[in-house]
């Protein structure tokens, strides 16, 4: 029976392989951000040689890649991308998943968004039938949380202030209990309307589009459905 952190491993081991045959003196590759991105990290370093660098989701991933010699670059500086590589907290078999239990969740959507190709790296636990037993994390402008919370309880959600916590652009997150995500692409739109919030943990207008999900059986692979 492997534990939780081997599972991520494979995860991560996984998403080497994957991102293996993508890497070439000009490749540069889009960094998530978590524990199990972590590992993956570490497992890129010893390939350092062979790409020319990332560009990263959060000032905890920065220190991490250039700690392993891998260079960082301006997300500005950057037209294109091949892949982006990255955990969620929960995952769904149409590939929308609820992201932000780091914190990171909306330097990791910009970054994704410059990307080809999403690659969510997960072990089962985080594969869901459907979204919403996690808590949603809200990023928000401090000026705006209480009033940000209020709009959320309309919405039917309980938000709780993340205490002692502030994200890597300066803001809150409220961590949000009870919300019924059955249509989740509708859902990020409507919060995204809402003042104040900098960015909502559900990625679901631009989801996965591809995920390795380790389980005790080995890494499934799942991909989007073109429609
Ligand atoms: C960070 C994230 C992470 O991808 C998510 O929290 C999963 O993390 P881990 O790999 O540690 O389980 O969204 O903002």
């Amino acid at each position: 029976m492997f534990t939780q952190d081997q599972l991520k491993q494979h995860a991560a081991q996984a998403a080497l392989d994957y991102v293996l045959p993508y890497l070439n003196p000009d490749t540069i590759l889009g960094v998530g951000t978590g524990s199990t991105v972590d590992r993956f990290i570490d497992l890129l370093a010893l390939h350092r040689e062979s790409f020319r660098g990332a560009a990263s989701s959060s000032e905890r991933s920065t220190r991490r890649l250039q700690g392993a010699g891998i260079e960082v670059f301006d997300l500005n500086a950057i037209q294109s991308m091949a892949l982006y590589v990255d955990g969620a907290d929960e995952l769904d078999q149409d590939l929308n998943m609820i992201k932000g239990g780091g914190g990171a969740l909306t330097r990791e959507k910009i970054v994704a968004s410059v990307a080809e190709r999403f690659v969510c790296i997960v072990d089962e636990s985080k594969l869901v039938e459907r979204l919403g037993l996690f808590p949603l994390p809200v990023e928000v402008i401090p000026l705006a949380r209480e009033a940000v919370a209020r709009a959320l309880r309309q919405f039917g959600g309980q938000p709780v202030l993340r205490a002692g916590f502030t994200t890597d652009n300066g803001c809150q997150i409220l961590d949000v209990s009870g919300l019924h995500l059955d249509q989740p692409a509708q859902f990020e739109a409507m919060l995204n309307s809402v003042p104040g919030v900098v960015c909502c943990g559900v990625f679901a207008i631009s989801g996965a589009d591809i995920a390795l999900v380790a389980g005790q059986g080995g890494v499934q692979m799942i991909e989007r459905m073109l429609s």
